[in-house]
């Protein structure tokens, strides 16, 4: 589905800076790919460019044979709006509306008919387990459940990829859990194809595999197997090789 092919990126400025060098990644459909890495070494670029966000400087990102970074700004926008669900730190949910009407957001600006777009609500409510909070505001609701609401708001209109960016970050780790049972859920039952940025070693876990990057080079990939629990400890003796991991590890959640 998705080919990044030698993909460099140097962020122009008073000092250029190479953020990724050579980078080379196919994403099958299907798969469930996490990207970990020390913090800067260019995990969300990485993430921008294949969202067709930012652009790379050399080498090319293919989404099912077509090259992203040569659609015109229109198209783009087309694209990133059927193609791709975004799922972020922070949640992106409009405060002052309900849950229902934030997921519901991403069909209105497609000009969905009003009986389609109740109907896909109320079956990705059901499915995300969301239902009895779909009346409620954002401000009243908690950040596990704010997380679900933002995947189903990212899920509503099947996505081909889902592209999530620290999607754990900001839950504790009970809710960090949930939320990642259930993105391991959507992609085994709807063999949705997702791509996950974190640096938390247990969000990893729930990964097919792990993509790791150094200094905005590959440095090397591991697979799951059938056991989380072993694929937990082999990233974390990943990240340990990998170093400049000092402050994560500390921190890290018992499986
Ligand atoms: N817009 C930008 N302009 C210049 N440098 C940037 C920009 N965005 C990121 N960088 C730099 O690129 C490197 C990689 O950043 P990033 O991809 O955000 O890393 P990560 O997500 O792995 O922490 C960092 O050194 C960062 O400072
Ligand atoms: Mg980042």
């Amino acid at each position: 589905m998705l080919h990044v092919r030698q993909v460099s990126k140097i962020y122009e400025g008073k000092v250029a800076y190479r953020a990724l060098t050579d980078i080379d990644l196919t994403i099958d459909d299907g798969d469930f790919v996490g990207i970990m890495g020390p913090s800067g070494s260019g995990k969300t670029t990485l993430l921008n460019l294949i969202a067709t966000i930012d652009e790379p400087t050399t080498g090319e990102i293919l989404f099912d044979g077509k090259t992203t970074n040569k659609l015109n700004k229109n198209e783009l926008a087309i694209f990133r709006r059927r193609e791709l669900g975004f799922v972020f730190q922070d949640f992106n949910l409009l405060h002052t509306l309900t849950v229902e009407e934030n997921i519901v957001l991403p069909l209105t600006l497609d000009g969905n008919k009003v009986s389609v777009m109740k109907h896909k609500v109320k079956t990705i409510a059901e499915k995300l387990g969301i239902t009895e909070i779909m009346k409620k505001r954002i401000y009243e609701i908690s950040g596990g459940q704010a997380q679900r609401a933002a995947i189903a708001r990212a899920m509503i209109h099947s996505p081909k990829l889902l592209l999530a960016d620290e999607p754990t970050g900001n839950l504790d780790s009970k809710s960090a859990r949930d939320v990642m049972e259930l993105l391991e859920r959507i992609n085994r039952e709807q063999k949705a194809t997702m791509m996950l940025v974190t640096h938390d070693a247990v969000a990893a876990s729930y990964c097919n595999r792990v993509v790791f990057i150094k200094d905005g080079r590959f440095y090397t990939e591991i697979h799951r197997g059938d056991n989380r629990q072993t694929f937990f400890q082999k990233i974390i003796d990943t990240l340990s090789l990998l170093g400049g991991y000092h402050n994560d590890v500390s921190t890290i959640r018992i499986p």
